[in-house]
């Protein structure tokens, strides 16, 4: 399967796909990796895996639509099955999605349906949570509303604050995405409108 990233910052979660598939883990080809900020640390991974890399400025499209129909036409040129939003930090346009819904997933730092959008560790220290965690769901154009397919999950410890919280999160965030995106572009899982199906077979 072919698939492209889009993220906006260091790249921490690419370079975990990145580093799964080149132990044999992860049966993927990457295609694209793209970026709304040319200085994303994920475009200089890339680079340095041989990858393509595409960075569009937001600012030189008439309209946020403008953007993400053109962002979302170079994935589609690029020969992407799969879209993996790996840190990609802007909700992209319903029209523009529709040919990749059921195709394109993302990995956010909490238990959804807790904590859309931002600043997750701190909300979910501020509650009280006993625990923490990431999901990886599909994308829909409802902020990280479309439907989960797999969540890591992190008790809190009396030390943690929002940055130890996060860095605490990172590695779990690693070993999610690559597990679910493998099960996916494999045809393991599968979205049957109800459920991510996995087919039983051992893994
Ligand atoms: C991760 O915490 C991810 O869950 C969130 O943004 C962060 C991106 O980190 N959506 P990185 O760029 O992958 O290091």
């Amino acid at each position: 399967a072919k698939v492209a990233v889009l993220a906006s910052g260091r790249g921490s979660n690419l370079a975990a796909l990145l580093e799964a598939q080149a132990r044999g883990e992860l049966p993927v080809e990457f295609v694209l990796v793209g970026s709304d900020k040319a200085g994303a640390g994920a475009l200089r991974l890339a680079e340095a895996a041989n990858i393509p890399t595409l960075a569009l400025d937001p600012r030189s499209h008439a309209d946020r639509r403008a953007f993400d129909q053109e962002l979302l036409r170079r994935v589609a040129a690029s020969g992407a099955d799969w879209l993996v939003l790996a840190g990609f930090m802007r909700v992209l346009d319903g029209a523009a999605l529709k040919p990749w819904i059921g195709r394109i997933i993302n990995i956010h730092p909490s238990l959804l349906p807790k904590y859309r959008g931002l600043h997750t560790h701190r909300r979910a220290l501020e509650a009280g949570d006993a625990e923490h965690g990431a999901s990886v769901h599909f994308v829909t154009a409802e902020l990280d509303g479309g439907p989960v397919i797999a969540q890591a999950y992190l008790p809190i410890e009396a030390g943690d604050d929002e940055d130890r919280l996060a860095q605490r999160l990172l590695p779990l965030e690693h070993r999610l995405l690559p597990a679910v995106l493998g099960l996916l572009a494999s045809g393991r899982l599968q979205w049957d409108g109800r459920a991510a199906r996995f087919d039983g077979r051992p893994l």
